[in-house]
């Protein structure tokens, strides 16, 4: 019978912010799967890895075939619940055979670092797509917390946000790198930002009012 798949929230990276029910299920763990970034950081001695590759059915018929023998846990960054990789292995892994655990959000840390409530704020994800949604919500002057990807970068989402005719002057704040070492926040406005010659990578922003 196979053993039941642990899909953790690993919050934004360092271990300072993994849960301890998380930590349990890791150091539990036979397998991990989950991103170069996150298995470099949580993997343990002995552990077999896998890290996720392009092909997502790949990597779920690896999770089917390793958890017949051993435990696995699959680590998606942030929390479980916003747009991670969880939400597609419930649709190709039996739910009976899955335990979710939540984690600390890249968004939650961001306002925390801002000294803020997010409870007003929309969540959009920009993360591999893009969400038309943003343009109207940015135009509303609604405060919106984006997820940010390789193609749309901090730059290349305020230009487009611009060009889409948003006012250049709305403020934002971009949180990069959050809780590793090399943590950076940008604060400005959409003009600013578009030309910021910084190279902004692993960022979650903050458009509006917070
Ligand atoms: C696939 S989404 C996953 C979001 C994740 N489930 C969460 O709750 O933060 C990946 C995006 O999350 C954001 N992200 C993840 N870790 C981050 C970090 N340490 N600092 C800033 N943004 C981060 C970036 O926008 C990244 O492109």
């Amino acid at each position: 019978m196979a053993n039941t798949i642990a899909v953790l929230g690993v919050g934004p990276g360092s271990a300072d912010y993994l849960t301890p029910a998380a930590a349990k299920h890791i150091s539990e763990a036979g397998v991990l799967v989950g991103a170069s970034r996150l298995l470099k950081t949580f993997a343990q001695p002995g552990q077999i890895c896998n890290p996720i590759t392009a092909n997502l059915q790949d990597t779920v018929l690896i999770i089917k075939e390793q958890c017949k023998q051993h435990k696995v846990a699959v680590l998606v960054s942030g929390d479980s619940g916003l747009y991670s990789f969880a939400n597609y292995l419930t649709k190709y892994i039996n739910e009976d055979l899955l335990e979710i655990v939540p984690g600390i959000s890249s968004v939650q840390l961001l306002f925390a670092r801002l000294k803020k409530p997010w409870q007003q704020a929309t969540v959009i994800s920009m993360h591999g797509r893009t969400d038309e949604k943003l343009v109207k919500f940015v135009k509303e002057k609604e405060l919106v917390a984006v997820l940010t990807g390789k193609d749309n970068t901090p730059q290349t989402i305020a230009g487009w946000l611009i060009s889409a005719g948003c006012d250049d002057n709305a403020p934002v704040k971009v949180g990069c790198n959050l809780s590793y070492e090399n943590e950076y926040i940008y604060c400005g406005n959409l003009s600013q930002l578009q030309q910021c010659c910084h190279q902004l990578t692993n960022c979650v922003m903050v458009i509006g009012d917070v």
